[in-house]
């Protein structure tokens, strides 16, 4: 429309002018996406989007997604202004594992190796010896497994119960999880393969394992992309957040993509895995940071000292 068009011209002049980049998630508004990529942004998972950040030059980040991406990027650049369309956007986890109780449970077990996911408060990761994105956290628990280290694991349990299955690591579980993956159901799933017989299943680890076991591809985000690009099936069913289907039908538009169940049977629909956080990201919230800085994510710097230590050694991690 006119008012989109307006905004988003608006947007890429306000970028412009205050060096700025936008770093977006796959899981925020098709628009915001394509305004990234035009921009010279980033869109992409966790992992790249800390990559991304960390390297840039723009004075300015703009991050499109939930807190602890921007806290992530506020941790690995305090020198950088760190701008989000909204505060208000958290993540389920992230409220899940709050600092207190969690290191209380890290007191209890100083022998353990802890480890934990990037969807956890600057704080959390400041206790944390290692911080995984989904990308690499089976590879980082299998390279602490090879050196016998026992390991506590926080917060998702669904992706701690799928790390442990592949890596064959000792995990002491934190009982969080993703209110998005978590409805994906099984049984539903499996009344939905025998409907599309060649469709390849991909899944998101933050799913149920009863979810994962029916998948052929478990994986971050940007891993379930690229299987919908490079792999041989023509049909694909994705349990994973609707966002995604954005970058998925651009980069394979000749593909079809179904939605994993939520619900009973019969029950897919496009829109019913979506993230409420990273939905209050949208242009109007964007243009009007831009203008406002009134939504600067800041970490406190010793805290942010802290965290920098998990979050190098994740960066600097090579399978
Ligand atoms: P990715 O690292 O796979 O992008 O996952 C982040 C996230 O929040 C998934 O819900
Ligand atoms: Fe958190 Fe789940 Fe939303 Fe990702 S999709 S930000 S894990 S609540």
């Amino acid at each position: 429309s006119e008012r989109k068009a307006a905004l988003k011209r608006e947007i890429r002049e306000l970028l412009k002018s205050q060096n700025a980049a936008i770093v977006a998630h796959y899981y925020t508004d098709g628009d915001l996406q394509e305004l990234a990529d035009e921009t010279g942004g980033c869109v992409s998972d966790s992992l790249e989007m800390a990559r991304f950040g960390a390297h840039h030059e723009a004075e300015t980040l703009v991050v499109c997604g939930v807190k602890f991406m921007g806290e992530t990027a506020k941790i690995l650049s305090p020198e950088k202004t760190i701008l989000m369309p909204t505060l208000e956007a958290t993540c389920s986890l992230d409220i899940g594992c709050p600092i207190e109780e969690f290191s209380a449970f890290c007191d209890q077990h100083p022998e353990r190796t802890v480890v934990v996911y990037a969807n956890t408060s600057a704080a959390v990761k400041a206790r944390a010896d290692w911080v995984v994105t989904s990308s690499i956290a089976v590879d980082v628990c299998a390279h602490l497994q090879s050196e016998g280290k026992s390991i506590l694991w926080a917060p998702d349990q669904h992706l701690g119960r799928y790390i442990q299955q592949k890596s064959g690591a000792d995990m002491l579980l934190w009982n969080g999880s993703c209110i998005v993956h978590e409805e994906f159901k099984a049984e539903a799933l499996k009344d939905l393969k025998r409907v599309y017989e060649d469709a390849a299943v991909l899944v998101h680890p933050e799913s149920p394992l009863a979810v994962t076991e029916l998948a052929d591809v478990v994986g971050s985000t940007s891993q379930l992309l690229r299987a919908v690009r490079e792999r041989p099936e023509q049909t694909f069913i994705v349990a994973t957040d609707a966002g995604i289907f954005y970058k998925m039908q651009q980069q394979a538009p000749d593909k079809v993509l179904i939605a994993a169940p939520t619900a009973g049977t019969g029950a897919t629909c496009r829109s019913c895995a979506h993230c409420p956080w990273m939905a209050m990201n949208g242009l109007e919230s964007l243009r009007n940071v831009l203008l406002n800085k009134d939504q600067e994510i800041l970490v406190d710097p010793e805290l942010g000292r802290k965290a920098m230590i998990p979050l190098q050694r994740m960066l600097d991690f090579r399978p």
